[in-house]
């Protein structure tokens, strides 16, 4: 018996008919959840509809002994939907994980209006939406998560503007939820994936393309992040694939004061503004303005302490 046990718990995951979400729910299942199994069915650059792979997902848990229902719906316009289904079918929900993607490329200045608005609306607004529409009743439970999916083209990714401006939207989301979410026992994290998928099985690189499909099952990924949802770890991002995990953290150097409020003060400050020496992590906006004031003297330390930093939640350290 696996000692990792979802056993009464409800999870949605959305797009889990194919790739990353497929195995978020098979692994699921497997370990006791009832799992609301959502796919629109679409083209992998988020083309209309064209299959039914969350029936087949379901079709393959009900067959090894779990529990799930499809949904068909979209994140972008059926957020609402797709949390009332799992009410309706289960009566709660413990665990989302925002996972349904697409993918997309162009030239920046090049990218039609549309895909851009497209990569916005799957990726940004169906995690958002799905986010609102269910964090009521994840508020109801003990112990409840948020998965959101982030990429490390968060990093900066050429040729992809549209899909890496979504994904580093859902870092800040991410850690602003976590932070909201502290008191009402929502945690919410967010990993940057590494699979072989119908994505990434669009790589032009053939030998890239190859090792990724012999060492970077979805399954691998699918593992951490269910153990991810069994912790009470909160507001972190997780580079994730190929059995390896590492967190990612949003740094800043120390910083360098300019000796007057001239452009030639900061060009002479410029070595010390780009060293990183000294780097910090700061939990929150709070806490990084916190860094700031107790660098001001004593009076912009006793305004840091007035801001009490870091009180307003307990972080995963
Ligand atoms: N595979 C990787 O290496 C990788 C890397 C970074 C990030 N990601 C992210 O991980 C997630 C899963 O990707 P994957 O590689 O498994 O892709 P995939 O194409 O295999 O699966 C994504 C699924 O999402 C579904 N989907 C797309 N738009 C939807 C919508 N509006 N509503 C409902 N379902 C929708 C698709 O039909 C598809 O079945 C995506 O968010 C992707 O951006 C993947």
């Amino acid at each position: 018996m696996d000692s990792l046990r979802f056993d009464g718990k409800v999870a949605i995951v959305t797009g889990a008919g194919r790739g990353l979400g497929r195995e978020y729910a098979l692994m699921l299942a497997a370990r006791g959840a009832r799992v609301l199994v959502n796919d629109f069915g679409g083209g992998p650059d988020g083309s209309a509809a064209q299959d039914t792979p969350a029936d087949d997902v379901v079709r393959e848990i009900a067959a090894a002994g779990g529990e799930a229902r499809a949904d068909r719906n979209s994140v972008i316009d059926g957020a609402g939907a797709i949390v009332g289904a799992a009410l309706d079918a289960f009566g709660q929900v413990d665990i989302l994980i925002n996972n349904a993607g697409i993918a997309g490329g162009g030239w920046f200045p090049e990218i039609p209006p549309a895909d851009w608005q497209r990569m916005m609306d799957t990726h940004l607004e169906g995690t958002v939406r799905m986010s609102r529409a269910a964090w009521p009743h994840l508020m109801k439970r003990e112990g409840s998560h948020i998965v959101n999916s982030s990429s490390s083209a968060s990093f900066g990714a050429p040729f992809t503007s549209h899909y890496s401006t979504a994904k580093s939207a859902m870092i800040g989301l991410t850690r602003t939820l976590a932070i909201e979410g502290h008191g009402v026992g929502i945690a919410v994290n967010a990993i940057m994936p590494s699979a072989y998928t119908r994505l990434t099985a669009q790589i032009p690189d053939t030998v890239l393309r190859d090792f990724l499909a012999d060492h970077f099952a979805p399954v691998r990924v699918a593992a951490f992040v269910v153990w991810l949802v069994s912790t009470r770890i909160s507001g972190q991002v997780f580079s994730v694939g190929g059995g390896r995990a590492a967190r990612v953290m949003l740094a800043e150097g120390e910083g360098a004061k300019a000796a007057a409020d001239t452009p030639e003060a900061w060009a002479a400050a410029e070595s010390g503004v780009m060293g990183m020496e000294g780097v910090r992590m700061a939990r929150s906006m709070v806490e990084e303005l916190c860094d700031t004031l107790n660098g001001m003297g004593p009076e912009g330390a006793a305004v840091a302490a007035r801001m009490g930093a870091g009180d307003a939640w307990e972080p995963s350290r």
